[in-house]
């Protein structure tokens, strides 16, 4: 009878349990018809956004980039990039043709925590040394004739109202960024103040958000590409708009007659997205609550915190998992790519979540709760996904390439251009599930007809070679190095 009763009270803490995933699944539903309001609400927000200024949760910067690279450009450009988790620098070569873009040098770092909450002085000196050393470091392999000034372009990851595509002020940090005083200051200006103070001779040419970064790089391998997505730390999208469709703006005359808008779609909202209440608690006790409510549910820096706080309940409420770990209580603590190790977990036993787990201070890690949790990463993972490709649909259905718009039969293949839609970031890259989703998300939502007409590419350092890129675009005259 003894061994009745333990078993009863197992079975009573495991509906527990189920109870806590089931209501997990049902408020992650992500139906066809709930993606296409999404789809819906995202081109009409975009149609608000560029009508008036605040007239939208999406802001719809203006980026004042008109042209893109086109594989003409020729010169030598840096790139500095500032991520979410990563900065990176990097030195192309431009001959003038595109087959021989040479990216001579390129260096990735984490970004020292310390830096978050730091001061802009400290931000600002700590790119100004690790560019120096870059610079340092290259010798005479750069092309550059020692009198030439070397042109920068400062690709930055937040968000910013740019008055030129080489000057902007920052409207306030994202993702885990917190330095203060900082809104409001020209951000171009405060890294060209800071190579200045270190006597270097360089110039920031340009100011660009990483996902303009990715259009252009994407654009000058493939002209189909008409926008970019980053799936990292954040996430955000950038486009290419007609200008007079972009109404709150001025003085939209430009040569080409379109302008590139960065969404800043993490901040898209709708009352009709899947929110659960660890997206509430998440949203509530983070740096910048009732901001950027979408990009808290599908960016890089947050899915492993919402898989963490289900875990943490489950285990509040029941002891599957043993007694409650400290560690479990630590915000942040479960990273993305821990959830995707666990997810994508194909070792019979599992041993890679059991891993995991152990190392967040659980110590009941029995096959039942190792497939669990395996569960728990998929349904918040497939939330990010699905939710991600009403995003493209959402861009796509407001530029007509959906398939839908200008009385075009959704089987007039004849119509359908081809559209490509360069994607950048960790996310997307090296998290499979989450790109299997997202693709298959895409499918469902635009129908195999379209479908088959737009392509999803991948890119790697993208943003940062692709803002170099720009630059030279731009500027291409003034820097060929003399004969
Ligand atoms: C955040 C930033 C945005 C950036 C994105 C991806 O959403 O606000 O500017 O593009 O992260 O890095």
């Amino acid at each position: 009878t003894v061994m009745v009763r333990r078993r009863i009270k197992r079975r009573r803490k495991w509906r527990k349990v189920v109870g806590i995933l089931r209501d997990l699944e049902e408020s992650c539903e992500t139906p066809l018809g709930r993606l296409r309001q999404m789809v819906d609400a995202i081109a009409v927000e975009m149609q608000a956004g560029l009508v008036s200024e605040g007239g939208s949760k999406l802001k719809m910067l203006l980026t004042f980039v008109d042209d893109l690279p086109n594989g003409s450009e020729r010169g030598t450009y840096y790139a500095l990039h500032l991520g979410g988790s990563y900065f990176r620098m990097i030195r192309v070569y431009l001959t003038g043709q595109r087959s021989s873009l040479e990216v001579q040098d390129v260096e990735r770092h984490s970004i020292p925590t310390s830096l978050l909450n730091s001061t802009s002085e400290v931000l600002f000196d700590f790119l100004a040394s690790s560019l120096q050393g870059f610079i340092e470091k290259e010798g005479d392999t750069s092309n550059l004739s020692q009198f030439v000034k070397r042109e920068l372009a400062f690709t930055f990851s937040f968000p910013v109202k740019q008055t030129s595509i080489s000057s902007g002020v920052l409207i306030k940090w994202t993702k885990g960024f917190a330095i203060s005083e900082m809104a409001g200051e020209d951000i171009a200006e405060c890294l060209q103040g800071a190579l200045n103070r270190r006597g270097l001779d360089i110039h920031v040419a340009a100011l660009v958000n990483d996902t303009v970064g990715a259009l252009s790089f994407g654009h000058y391998h493939d002209p189909d590409t008409i926008a970019a997505v980053v799936f990292g730390t954040g996430s955000n999208a950038c486009y290419l708009e007609r200008t007079d469709a972009i109404i709150k703006c001025q003085n939209p005359r430009t040569t080409s007659g379109s302008m590139v808008v960065n969404m800043e779609w993490g901040n898209f909202w709708s009352s009709r997205l899947p929110r659960t209440r660890y997206d509430v608690e998440l949203d509530a006790e983070s740096l910048n609550s009732n901001d950027m409510g979408f990009e808290k549910m599908i960016g890089g820096m947050y899915l492993g915190d919402i898989v963490r706080r289900v875990i943490l309940r489950m285990s509040q409420e029941s002891d599957v998992f043993g007694p409650i770990s400290s560690i479990l209580l630590t915000p942040f603590v479960l990273r993305t790519n821990s959830v995707s190790a666990m997810h994508e977990d194909d070792t019979p036993e599992l041993q890679e979540v059991a891993r995991i787990l152990k190392d967040l201070g659980v110590s009941e890690v029995p096959m039942k709760v190792r497939k669990l949790v395996m569960k728990i990463c998929d349904v918040v993972t497939r939330r990010a996904a699905r939710l991600a490709a009403a995003g493209v649909a959402g861009i796509l259905k407001k530029v007509g390439r959906d398939g839908s718009g200008g009385g075009r039969r959704r089987s007039d293949k004849q119509m359908m251009r081809r559209t490509v839609v360069a994607v950048e970031g960790g996310l997307y890259s090296n998290y499979k599930m989450f790109r299997e989703y997202m693709d298959e998300a895409l499918r469902e939502i635009l129908g195999e007809d379209v479908a088959q007409h737009v392509v999803i590419k991948a890119m790697e350092d993208g943003s940062s070679i692709g803002s170099a890129l720009l630059l030279a675009s731009s500027h291409s005259v003034r820097t060929i190095p003399p004969v």
